[in-house]
């Protein structure tokens, strides 16, 4: 048998930084509330409900992964973030609207609780928004270190055990690297500088980065995908995860289109619209902050149809996904999808999908599982980025050697062989020759 992972037990509270008190934040907060008290299941979170096999199919043994790795209780998490306006989290999550108000109720006394800190912000990086609750700073160390107060704070009023912090903010602007990127001598420089290549959110990400906090991105973002920052994070032993949930329509692309290449369909063209109205909504109807979200869903079917090595089934791809701000749906999205095939001879066939999902509903499990998987990898002694955590990303972020792997089963498959790695189990191959000799 291999050696288990040394692995500290997770005693004490968890405390879960969250940047952006929005619709996932709420959703999130107000979901683990209800959890505890009794009044709703997690649906939609692995280590809430998932179950990892272990050893051969024979044996019977399948127990819940929230048995086999020593995990955070959700009644050790304490939750607080930073917010531009000053809504509290009951406030904000009535805004939201994604919640009923009969459930918000009941838990509203814990959610009026948590008001948010204010926050690093620069409208340069979300155009579409404003709100008065800004820190004021002379330059974006003198910010940095401001959150860096503000994380000690909660640490110690709260009696903290260990932290986690997740962007959940808006999409910034798009950005690619720029040499401020590269090291930690030349991040730490710009940030004297208040050099326009670091966005609020990675002033926020190097705050935890530096304390040793694992830290994830649900949002597009570059934030800690970058040299300097994944440098940091293996100084610090800090795990990182990332970046942009995977909910919604690329979550069903990334179900749909291992299938279809599994059985060497063709695809020559997939088009995409979504309307949206909540604020995530509003935020994307600027050009820039776009251009960022489009990045982020594009790449998915380009690395799982694998073009270069079926170039008569995806070489022609048109791929095309639009966004449309439509108040009136709030955080009900609706997403249609057009996909043209290919068959036997060329023969062409079309797939149409019409799906009517909540976005927070679908976003919230994946940050109560980035939080608890995160928290297990600081405490399992494996920093830098955590590859076995694509599972839950858009654009899952990887070693620079290396493409990213947007298939949500083999995705699966290596969180699950992660799982039975740190516990020493044997990992599953699914080769299966023994039943038959
Ligand atoms: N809802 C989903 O299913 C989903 C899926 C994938 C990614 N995302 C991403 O997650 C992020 C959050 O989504 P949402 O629906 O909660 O959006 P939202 O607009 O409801 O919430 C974002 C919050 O972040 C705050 N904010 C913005 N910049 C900030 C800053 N610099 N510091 C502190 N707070 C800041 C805003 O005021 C807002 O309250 C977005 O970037 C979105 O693209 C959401």
């Amino acid at each position: 048998m291999p050696t288990p992972v040394d692995i500290a037990p997770a005693r004490g509270k968890l405390g879960v930084l969250l940047v952006g008190l929005g619709a996932v934040s709420t959703t999130t907060i107000a979901g683990v509330c209800a959890i505890r008290k009794g009044i709703a299941k997690p649906i939609g979170s692995l280590t809430q409900m998932g179950t990892v096999r272990l050893g051969k199919r024979t044996e019977g043994r399948s127990p819940r992964i929230s048995d086999v790795v020593p995990l955070a209780s959700l009644d050790d998490l304490v939750f607080g973030g930073w917010d531009i306006f000053q809504d509290d989290c009951f406030a904000a999550a009535r805004t939201a609207g994604v919640i009923e108000p009969a459930l918000l109720e009941q838990v509203r006394p814990d959610l009026e609780k948590i008001r948010p800190w204010p926050a690093v912000f620069d409208q340069r990086y979300v155009k579409r928004l404003d709100g008065p609750n800004v820190k004021k700073g002379k330059n974006k160390k003198d910010l940095a270190e401001q959150v860096v107060a503000d994380i000690r704070r909660f640490k110690a009023d709260n009696g903290l055990d260990r932290m986690v912090m997740v962007w959940c903010g808006s999409t910034e602007v798009f950005m690619t690297e720029s040499p401020a990127h590269q090291t930690i001598d030349a991040f730490e420089r710009a940030l004297e500088s208040s050099d326009p290549s670091i966005p609020s959110s990675m002033v926020y990400a190097y705050a935890a980065i530096r304390e040793g906090i694992p830290y994830a991105n649900a949002a597009p973002n570059l934030t800690a995908d970058v040299p300097a920052l994944v440098e940091l994070a293996a100084r610090t032993a800090a795990p990182l995860a990332g970046k942009d949930l995977k909910t919604g329509q690329t979550l069903l692309k990334t179900i749909i289109a291992p299938g279809l290449k599994a059985r060497l369909l063709g695809v020559s063209g997939w088009y995409s619209t979504n309307i949206l109205g909540n604020r995530d909504g509003e935020v994307l109807d600027d050009p820039e902050s776009f251009k960022t979200k489009e990045e982020s869903k594009k790449s998915a079917l380009e690395y799982i149809f694998q073009p270069h090595l079926y170039p008569d089934l995806y070489a022609d791809l048109c791929h095309v996904v639009r966004i449309n701000y439509y108040p009136p749906r709030g955080d009900n999205k609706e997403g249609w999808d057009n996909i043209d095939l290919i068959g036997w001879l060329g023969y062409p066939m079309q797939l149409k999908i019409n799906f009517l999902c909540r976005d927070s509903i679908l976003a919230a499990p994946i940050v109560l599982d980035s939080v608890l998987l995160l928290d297990l990898a600081k405490r399992a002694g494996m920093a830098g980025i955590q590859e076995w955590l694509s599972f839950y990303y858009k654009s899952p972020m990887h070693a620079p050697e290396v493409y990213p792997e947007h298939d949500l089963f083999i995705q699966l498959m290596k969180l699950k062989n992660t799982l039975r790695y740190m516990q020493g189990e044997e990992l599953i191959t699914h080769l299966g020759r023994e039943y038959y000799d």
